[in-house]
């Protein structure tokens, strides 16, 4: 006769009651950050067809998706400029006129309490589509940081409170801070995408930055898959360049870069739960293939068990809806549902 267990793990699993009190991770609205697409124009959203419920919006419209956001209760969103006029040097992305700069001071101006981050990147303003300058087919890297630090400080001008760059130059935080701190804007926070891969999920996101390179690929910045001890190396030298947090790009095929980073540095660890992620999701669930609220949430869930304090999602809004209605739900149940 088999013995009957005597230890038994489903003995914490029979309630919500108890399955909750002994739940190792949480998912909350104050763990997200809401990105925000901006463009020129007044009263304009356009929708982006490869990212179903995500818009293009011009400043006054982005002003009222951040009411929302902050209405349900998610600390900041992370502003995406797309400009009229793309040229060689991204001479758009510093320009105080632009879409991007114009919505953080009228984002700022309604919603104080909201924090607003900028990406810092020329690939959006460039005609050629590339991270940094380029020339004879090649893309510069020492050449590049003044831009990069020009266009942060433009940012932060406007009246942004972090800064995220997203170009992979060696170098650009270093060339960031210096620029900040020059100006006393030593309270502004630098939020690096140090560990960024050259990813096919972001193939939805070009689409609606009109970003994607013209020429040649990311890889000679962005990094490669298959590495995970370089992740460590660049976390590490951006941290020496003055990185007050450390982010991980993309998050779901790269949950065990973001435990070896959350192991590895001593700041909050973000993760950017990209456009083809979040593409996918959308895709099965409008065929009616996956159930989209319990598959995003048991994604988003996966990232902070992987070690993320932080997740930029394009799910943000629905996901902090979700869970404001399951806790409403449980405190008119008393949490008994079985
Ligand atoms: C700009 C940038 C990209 C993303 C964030 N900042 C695109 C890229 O590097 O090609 C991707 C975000 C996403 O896919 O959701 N450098």
């Amino acid at each position: 006769m088999l013995p009957i267990p005597y230890k038994r793990p489903r003995r914490l699993r029979g309630s919500e009651a108890i399955r909750s009190m002994v739940r190792e991770n949480h998912l909350d609205a104050v763990d997200l950050i809401s990105p925000i697409f901006v463009i020129n124009g007044v009263d304009r959203a356009e929708a982006i067809t490869s990212m179903p419920g995500v818009f293009r919006f011009t400043v006054d419209r982005a002003v009222a998706e951040a009411g929302a956001v902050a209405a349900l209760g998610i600390p900041a969103v992370l502003l995406f400029g797309i400009p009229n006029q793309k040229d060689a040097r991204g001479s758009a992305a510093c320009d105080p006129g632009e879409a991007v700069q114009r919505a953080v001071a009228a984002i700022k101006h309604h919603y104080p309490d909201l924090l607003v981050i900028t990406d810092v990147c020329l690939c959006e303003y460039s005609d050629h589509g590339h991270c940094g300058l380029v020339k004879d087919g090649l893309i510069l890297n020492d050449e590049t940081l003044p831009r990069l630090a020009e266009i942060a400080l433009s940012h932060v001008r406007a009246g942004a409170d972090l800064v995220a760059p997203s170009d992979m130059m060696d170098g650009r935080v270093a060339a960031m801070r210096s620029a900040l701190d020059a100006e006393g804007f030593t309270d502004r926070a630098i939020i690096s995408y140090a560990v960024k891969y050259a990813s096919a999920f972001y193939g939805p996101f070009r689409h609606a930055a009109g970003s994607a390179p013209q020429f040649g690929c990311r890889r000679t910045y962005q990094m490669d898959p298959a590495n995970v001890r370089e992740a460590l190396r660049e976390a590490t030298l951006d941290l020496e360049e003055g990185a007050d947090m450390i982010m991980v790009k993309p998050a779901l095929s790269y949950l065990d870069v973001i435990r070896a980073v959350r192991e590895t540095v001593d700041v909050p660890v973000v993760t950017y739960n990209v456009s083809g992620e979040y593409a996918m999701v959308k895709a099965a669930a409008q065929n009616g293939w996956i159930d989209e609220e319990r598959v995003v949430l048991e994604q988003l869930l996966s990232m902070k068990r992987a070690g993320a304090d932080l997740i930029i999602t394009y799910h943000a809004k629905d996901a902090a809806g979700w869970l404001q209605r399951s806790k409403d739900k449980k405190i008119l149940e008393g949490s008994l549902d079985v």
